[in-house]
């Protein structure tokens, strides 16, 4: 059975985790979500309590001992021996994680894991460089984007499930931002590999999305085990 790499980048907001996630258990593949290391990384600067330098956070990347483990249907993220999903999506995190991640540094060392980890294949990364520069060989590349308007409405929708109280127009703007800084940074730019396959959300339901990606998995010789 052919294990092939499938990279989902796109911006945030657009679905990508939802789909790379069912993608990935259809498949029966491992799902890795690149941007919780970008996360990790951020977190571990802001614990320290110093000020922020490219030294420092790329000091953090280079001993950052994360692991990953799936348990009742939650993609969990260990640091050490402690679990983290919840701290990294704080909005401290989410204000710092584009800066420290446009440090060379940082990227180095979160590229190098990322191409250990899905060496073997079998893998559905999701992130912004993933089909560009940490697996540009791989079989499948997917860029998912959608509408500023409609990313804003799903994180509000989102948020105001968990009972948080939220602006839609400071959504939208908060979300354009940080599509700026992401498509702007010097090292690895947010976008849309040659060769990947151009995917708009706006109006597609997770469900279609995700139908539309095992297509084309299958196309490229995957082979589900949970199909
Ligand atoms: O997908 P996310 O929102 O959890 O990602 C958090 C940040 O990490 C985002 O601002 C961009 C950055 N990131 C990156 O630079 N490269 C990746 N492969 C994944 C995320």
């Amino acid at each position: 059975m052919k294990k092939i790499i499938i990279a989902i980048d796109g911006p945030a907001g657009a679905g990508k985790s939802t789909i790379a996630k069912k993608v990935a258990a259809a498949l029966g593949y491992a799902y890795i979500d690149t941007g919780a290391m970008y996360r990790t990384v951020t977190l571990c600067y802001l614990r320290s309590g110093k000020p922020f330098s490219e030294s420092l956070v790329t000091e953090e990347a280079d001993h950052l001992d994360l692991s990953f483990a799936y348990r009742d249907g939650v993609n969990r993220v260990f640091l050490g021996g402690e679990e983290v999903t919840e701290a990294i999506r704080s909005l401290e995190v989410s204000r710092s994680v584009s800066a420290v991640s446009a440090v060379g540094g940082v990227r180095r060392a979160m590229v190098a894991l990322q191409r250990r980890i899905g060496a073997a294949g079998g893998v559905v990364m999701d992130g912004r460089d993933i089909g560009t520069v940490v697996f540009p060989q791989a079989e499948l590349k997917i860029f998912l984007t959608a509408s500023v308007e409609e990313r804003a409405r799903r994180r509000c929708l989102e948020l105001q499930q968990k009972g948080q109280a939220v602006d839609l127009e400071d959504l939208k703007k908060r979300i354009a931002e940080r599509d700026h800084l992401d498509e702007t940074r010097a090292i690895s730019p947010l976008r849309c590999a040659e060769d990947a396959v151009f995917l708009d959300s706006t109006s597609l339901s997770i469900a279609e999305v995700t139908s539309r990606i095992i297509a084309l998995a299958e196309r490229k010789g995957a082979c589900g085990t949970n199909l």
